[in-house]
């Protein structure tokens, strides 16, 4: 029997669609590219899925992302990952990519965002599952670079929604990109940006204050700041939270230990999500499901999460409203029973 967040409608919001290159599928991409990759076997490949912090993720993620070259890859990426949201009764996804870590060895844009955006459009058709396409800077890159990659993007407004920041956080700060996001604030996208996951709490500051964002990605070092929490509370400035990747990271030592029932009670805009969820052997449900074990949460704190997921999105409002009366009328809880 399926569980109650298997069957919950929910949204996903943080997710790298390099992040659910399965070690499988990076076989089956390296062998059709003539790439060679420095790992004798699927199994070893998966073993080496061991880290002790982000950059030693993002060292692994980037090298495994040179498998993909073709259009084709890109399209089949993201429709193998669509048919597991549908699985889980994930109902709408927005989506990061990095196209950065794909022109910088010299694929087109056209190559990568064309590829994603038309395996979105046959899962909307297939399984009617909405999705919206997030383009995040790298940040250990330079400003320029962003820039580049800006010029680059306005030619496919049709198809990209919003602008991310992501990749190694510390000593890479928000305040680096305050050009780039003003550019990206005047062409009307929509604006987010991973903060305070290992970075400290003054770039959540600065993703707000220079930035303008409309979520944090992360922002577990909030916790370290009573002024911002108020702050996330008053202006309801959603928190996309992955606590696997945050434990895989090392950024907790024990889902235990995840801010994210600190953050609901006190009426933060709180949202769980999967990151990576080839690399942190987590779906979005098991982030929900482990979390929920871990930190004995109530149906009522699930249902709470699944509602944010849709509040936090960028779905029209019309669109959020249906999803939520969806969410109600199915999956109310009556009472406070723990999942
Ligand atoms: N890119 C992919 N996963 C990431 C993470 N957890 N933090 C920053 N950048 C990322
Ligand atoms: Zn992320």
């Amino acid at each position: 029997m399926k569980s109650y967040i298997e069957l919950i409608p929910k949204a996903e919001l943080h997710l790298h669609i390099e992040g659910t290159l399965e070690p499988e599928l990076a076989f089956r991409f390296a062998e059709r590219n003539g790439i060679k990759l420095p790992y004798a076997s699927v199994d070893a490949l998966r073993e080496a899925y061991n880290f002790k912090n982000l950059q030693e993720f993002l060292d692994l993620y980037h090298a495994c992302s040179q498998v993909l070259v073709q259009e084709q890859d890109f399209y089949d990426l993201t429709w193998e990952y669509l048919k597991k949201l549908h699985e889980q009764n994930v109902c709408h996804v927005e989506i990061f990519y990095d196209s950065q870590s794909h022109t910088d060895r010299g694929l087109a844009f056209e190559t990568v965002t064309n590829g994603i955006h038309r395996a979105l459009v046959d899962g909307e058709k297939e399984f009617g599952i909405s999705s919206y396409l997030i383009l995040c800077f790298l940040r250990h890159l330079s400003e320029e670079a962003a820039m580049a990659t800006l010029d680059q993007a306005v030619q496919h407004k049709d198809k990209i929604h919003g602008i991310g920041l992501a990749s190694s956080e510390i000593g890479h700060p928000p305040s680096k990109f305050e050009r780039a996001f003003d550019r990206v604030r005047a062409e009307g996208w929509h604006i987010v940006a991973h903060a305070g996951e290992e970075g400290p709490k003054e770039y959540i500051w600065e993703a707000i204050d220079l930035l303008k964002v409309e979520r944090i990605d992360h922002g577990n070092r909030s916790m370290d700041d009573p002024e911002l929490l108020k702050l996330l509370v008053e202006r309801q400035i959603p928190l996309t939270l992955c606590p696997i990747s945050n434990l895989e990271l090392c950024v907790i030592n024990d889902i235990a230990d995840h801010p994210v029932k600190k953050m609901l009670d006190m009426g933060i805009m709180a949202t769980i999500h999967s990151d990576d969820p080839a690399y942190f052997k987590g779906s979005l449900v098991d982030n929900y499901s482990r979390t929920a074990k871990a930190l004995d949460l109530s149906k009522a704190d699930i249902y709470r999460l699944a509602q944010n997921s849709f509040k936090a999105s960028f779905l029209p409002e019309a669109r959020k409203m249906e999803l939520l009366e969806e969410l109600a009328t199915q999956y109310q809880p009556r009472a406070d029973k723990t999942c």
